[in-house]
């Protein structure tokens, strides 16, 4: 994560509407029953994406990487009234906890849940999207924008989480470290692909903005 001063940080949630009711309860029981709550997005990057869904007013969404359901909640805030997000996620042991907060938060008949490894689900999707958003695997990043860009419609957008990776990115990966040289493959793929422009935020663990133009 972007190291930020505690005062800054404090000043923009005060600062920053609340979060859904929901949402919190779902962020306190991602931490009670999960190992790695902090893959989660949070208050103010799920504000972030619930924001940019919102404007862009999707009729369908990809989401890679589920986990349990808090940033496909935003996302799904921000569909056309007859949007449908689909998210993908492999851990089918995660299925009671995003079966149970998408239907508190009323969005479940909006929400396609698929279980299984992205790799071999998005080749299958016969459907244009509006919005992707990349959320998996670090090593696997490359492949999911690979697959994923061509399903997103000419002027739709792709969003990627955790970009700067802990500002690893900066450093030469060690050779076990294969999340760092996903990150490093995926962002130089992402600057150097002709088919879009992008934009890396400095937000939380970096998100990147990708228009195909
Ligand atoms: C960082 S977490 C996602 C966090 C979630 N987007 C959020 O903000 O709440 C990554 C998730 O991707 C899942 N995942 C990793 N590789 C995958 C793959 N190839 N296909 C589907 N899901 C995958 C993991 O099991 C994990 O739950």
């Amino acid at each position: 994560m972007l190291q930020i001063n505690p005062e800054i940080r404090k000043y923009i949630t005060e600062h920053t509407s609340d979060e859904d009711p929901i949402l919190a309860e779902l962020y306190r029981n991602t931490h009670l029953q999960t190992a790695y709550p902090q893959m989660m997005a949070g208050h103010l990057q799920g504000k972030l994406l619930e924001m940019l869904s919102r404007m862009i007013s999707p009729e369908n969404i990809l989401e890679i990487g589920t986990f349990t359901g808090y940033s496909a909640i935003c996302l799904a805030k921000g569909l056309a009234p007859n949007g449908r997000l689909y998210t993908i996620e492999k851990n089918y042991e995660l299925r009671s906890i995003t079966g149970n907060f998408f239907t508190k938060s009323d969005l479940a008949d909006k929400i396609t849940r698929l279980t299984g490894d992205a790799r071999k689900i998005i080749p299958g999707l016969d459907i244009v999207f509006d919005l992707a958003y990349i959320d998996g695997e670090k090593n696997e990043y490359a492949d999911y924008y690979r697959l994923a860009v061509n399903k997103v419609r000419p002027g739709g957008w792709l969003i990627a989480d955790n970009v700067l990776w802990g500002e690893k990115i900066l450093e030469e990966p060690k050779p076990s470290d294969d999340s760092t040289r996903g990150i490093l493959e995926f962002n130089e793929l992402v600057h150097h692909d002709d088919r879009v422009e992008n934009l890396i935020l400095p937000v939380r663990d970096g998100v990147m903005l990708i228009r195909k133009k």
